[in-house]
């Protein structure tokens, strides 16, 4: 069975990319820092053909023999985090990525796992009309996604200059119980669950296309199965809302009111208003998403229901 790499696998889209790797027969290796981000309530542990080494990326001195792929999920994630302390996110998505590109090239060439980069459609910046191809130019407006499109670019050096086999994944916002609730979707459902307003940057209006981090996953399993070495792919849903209008979703599964649900706060610096990629390449594969956001929506309160004890 083939043995993975996977760093970040304690995160959100990392667990449910580990579960379903072990639920298909690979062996896992997951390497996390645990950060505040870091999911508590997983059991990996317990699974056959799971390790995990707790390590920052960055201090990784060897690569684990007998990996066939590293998948890079390491990061820090949040783009207000970003915006108010960036150096972590210097260190963990650029320099995390250097180091492990160099621990790949160290190894002899027969034995050099595929790299593949966990990327995000905000490298793209803002698309007012059309969707983002691979080919297109980067143009990352904030902190957190210019350290990811310095990611994007050190691997593509890396895998010109040294041919490095590798595969960069870039994906849409992902929703999914388990996100860190410093995010849209999982903030949302606590503050309603609390009984408090939720806030929202600016009016709300940039539009953001929604995926499912289950379906996420699937494709990402299915570019290391049938993806091209070398290639870039976007993975979206084509499920397109603002933020606002997510986040009145949520408030009308829970039976709010939406037009009392929400407090408006300054906008974030550097807000991309919108965007939207081109993923007819993954779905050349056979890939589609299999959930929408309001079919989801009941399942996801009810499970931040039980997670909170109400
Ligand atoms: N969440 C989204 O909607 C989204 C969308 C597109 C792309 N992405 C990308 O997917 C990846 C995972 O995102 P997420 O939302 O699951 O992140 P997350 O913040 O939930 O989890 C990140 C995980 O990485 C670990 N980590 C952070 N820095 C590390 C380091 N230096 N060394 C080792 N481990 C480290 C943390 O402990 C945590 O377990 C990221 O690369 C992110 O850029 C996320």
């Amino acid at each position: 069975m083939k043995r993975l790499l996977v760093t970040g696998g304690l995160g959100f889209i990392g667990s449910y990319f580990v579960d379903l790797a072990l639920k298909r027969g690979y062996r896992v290796v997951n390497v996390d820092k645990v950060t505040y981000a870091a999911r508590r309530d997983l059991d990996f542990e317990r699974r056959p053909g799971y390790e995990f080494i707790r390590a920052d990326i960055c201090e990784l001195t060897h690569l684990p023999v007998g990996v066939e792929y590293i998948v890079n999920f390491a990061a820090e994630s949040h783009v207000d985090n970003s915006i108010r302390a960036n150096q972590d996110f210097f260190h963990s998505n650029v320099r995390g990525v250097y180091n492990l590109l160099e621990l790949v090239r160290a190894k002899d060439e027969t034995d050099q796992p595929v790299f593949v980069q966990i990327s995000t459609d905000e490298v793209y910046g803002t698309v007012r009309e059309g969707s983002s191809k691979e080919t297109d130019r980067l143009n990352p407006s904030n902190p957190y996604s210019a350290t990811k499109a310095a990611a994007d670019q050190l691997v593509r050096g890396w895998a010109n200059t040294y041919g490095l086999r590798t595969i960069i994944v870039r994906s849409c916002n992902n929703y999914g119980y388990g996100q860190y609730p410093e995010k849209l979707l999982a903030k949302t459902i606590e503050f309603f669950l609390e009984g408090r307003k939720m806030t929202i940057h600016g009016d709300g209006s940039y539009r953001r296309e929604w995926l499912y981090a289950g379906d996420n996953v699937e494709a990402i399993l299915l570019l290391i199965q049938k993806g091209t070495v070398g290639e870039i792919y976007n993975v979206s849903s084509n499920e397109e809302h603002s933020v606002l209008e997510a986040a009145r979703m949520v408030a009308a599964a829970m039976g709010r009111d939406p037009d009392e649900s929400f407090d408006f706060i300054p906008n974030r610096p550097g807000q991309d208003l919108r965007y939207s990629t081109d993923c007819s390449k993954i779905r050349a594969l056979g890939w589609r998403p299999t959930r929408t956001l309001a079919d989801y929506l009941p399942e996801y309160v009810e499970l931040y229901r039980r997670k909170l004890g109400l």
